[in-house]
């Protein structure tokens, strides 16, 4: 099933509510936060993340390649009251860059989906503006147990070397911790995803 057809029954798991949730405090607790800080949420899904971190933020881009996912967005936006939130189509992969620079571009299990996920992190930094911190939650090296066999994503990242790689693009003070762990499967046989937030700055 494509992102755009999961979309209208994205929000009805309320483990991804918690989890976008938990990445939203840690983000808050580990980043300085203004009411200038420009902030682009990329592979936003139904701008759970993002959403969360409003109050906390200056204005906000929500992004995703789905125009089923943005299509939820919007609606969320123009039930609430909310301050400079807009969503734009966009994959990094292959569409021109947005204009203007981000002081916090967050992403939440979307890098496993992204084939060129280095090319990804490269692009972020050039969308970064100096000082501006990138914000990556997603899953520690798993069995591929957690897509199933017909995934051809990432399965998850080992955290020293997705570090070796930010490090490389020049980002600085990388850190990782644990946020979130995705639980499945039946009692006797429980299968668990810990769920990383890394943060890092360019300088
Ligand atoms: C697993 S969902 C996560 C959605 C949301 N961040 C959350 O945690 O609820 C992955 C999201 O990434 C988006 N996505 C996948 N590949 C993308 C790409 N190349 N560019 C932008 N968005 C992408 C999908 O459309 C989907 O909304």
């Amino acid at each position: 099933m494509s992102f755009d057809e999961k979309a209208t029954r994205w929000d009805a798991d309320p483990k991804k509510i918690e989890r976008a949730e938990a990445v939203a405090a840690a983000i808050c607790e580990q980043v300085p936060l203004t009411p200038t800080t420009r902030t682009l949420e990329y592979g936003c899904g139904t701008g759970l993340l993002g959403f969360a971190l409003q109050p906390a933020v200056g204005e906000l881009v929500l992004a995703d390649s789905s125009p089923g996912m943005l299509s939820v967005v919007e609606q969320k936006i123009a039930a609430g009251s909310f301050g400079k939130v807009s969503t734009l189509q966009l994959d990094l992969c292959k569409d021109p860059f947005p204009d203007e620079g981000f002081d916090l571009i967050c992403s939440l299990m979307t890098l496993h989906h992204v084939d060129d996920y280095q090319g990804l992190l490269s692009s972020f930094w050039e969308l970064l503006n100096p000082g501006g911190y990138l914000c990556i939650a997603d899953l520690d090296a798993e069995d591929g147990s957690f897509h199933g066999s017909d995934f051809n994503g990432h399965q998850g990242f080992d955290r020293q070397a997705l570090a070796v790689v930010l490090r490389r693009i020049g980002f600085v003070d990388v850190n990782f911790t644990t946020v979130f762990e995705v639980v499945r499967g039946e009692e006797e046989a429980l299968k668990h995803y810990p769920v990383f937030l890394m943060v890092c700055q360019r300088p």
